[in-house]
């Protein structure tokens, strides 16, 4: 099977996967470390970290290649900001494919993220004085977690391979797992998408997207009065 997971460099010299159940990358080819920080860390946590918070739930949505997780995990050191980490995968990626990722020439830290997959599934990680991390094995359709959060980092497959994923009912769920004020971001700006966030509630805001997508997307569970 891990063979199957094909790399692939994108635009900006990091890898990305190609899925061997989805035939669809894990990234963005123009660039995966810069749809990271531009979808996730930068529209999703230093959205939060210009409105004051200094502890951040974060729940990831597919946990995939650990990319975004470490990401995360670099920033919340950066920034003297805690987070409690918690992602959900369904098919994790085999470590001897883990292995061959090249990220750490591009952000250094090998070790944490090796560290990040051989973590045992459904325990919460206590792993630097700014990072709680808990990864879940299963899937979101079936995944209920205690906390309320702050962020969600929306990183499914997109709309055309997992339609299932980005209806009314899961965006309502998305809806309810944020506190007031938290945010989701996705680097997915379809119409139907958004309509879908709008009903659950969400206000929902289009920014620029990262290089090869004009537009991306933030909700915003605004605080009810
Ligand atoms: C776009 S990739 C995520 C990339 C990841 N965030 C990263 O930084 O590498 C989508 C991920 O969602 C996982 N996935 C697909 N369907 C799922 C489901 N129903 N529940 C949980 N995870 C799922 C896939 O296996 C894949 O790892």
């Amino acid at each position: 099977m891990s063979e199957n997971h094909e790399l692939f460099i994108s635009g900006d010299g990091s890898h990305t996967l190609i899925s061997p159940i989805f035939q669809t990358s894990y990234h963005s080819l123009h660039g995966a470390i810069q749809e990271s920080e531009i979808v996730f860390i930068n529209a999703g946590l230093e959205y939060l970290k210009a409105k004051s918070h200094q502890n951040i739930f974060v729940f990831e949505m597919g946990f995939g290649t650990g990319l975004n997780a470490i990401l995360a995990k670099i920033w919340a050191a950066q920034n003297n900001i805690k987070l409690c980490y918690h992602t959900v995968e369904a098919y994790p990626v085999p470590m001897e494919v883990i292995y061959k990722l090249n990220y750490h020439n591009i952000i250094g830290n090998q070790q944490d993220f090796i560290d990040l997959h051989h973590l045992s599934w459904s325990r919460l990680h206590t792993l630097s004085e700014y990072f709680d991390f808990c990864k879940w094995d299963g899937t979101l359709e079936e995944i209920e977690l205690e906390p309320k959060f702050d962020a969600i980092f929306f990183d499914a497959f997109g709309p055309s391979t997992q339609p299932d994923l980005w209806n009314i009912g899961i965006m309502s769920k998305m809806y309810d797992m944020l506190n007031d004020g938290g945010v989701l971001t996705s680097f997915c700006a379809q119409g139907a998408f958004k309509r879908h966030l709008k009903s659950a509630g969400f206000m929902v805001d289009a920014l620029p997207g990262p290089p090869g997508k004009r537009e991306m997307t933030r909700a915003v569970k605004v605080k009810m009065i």
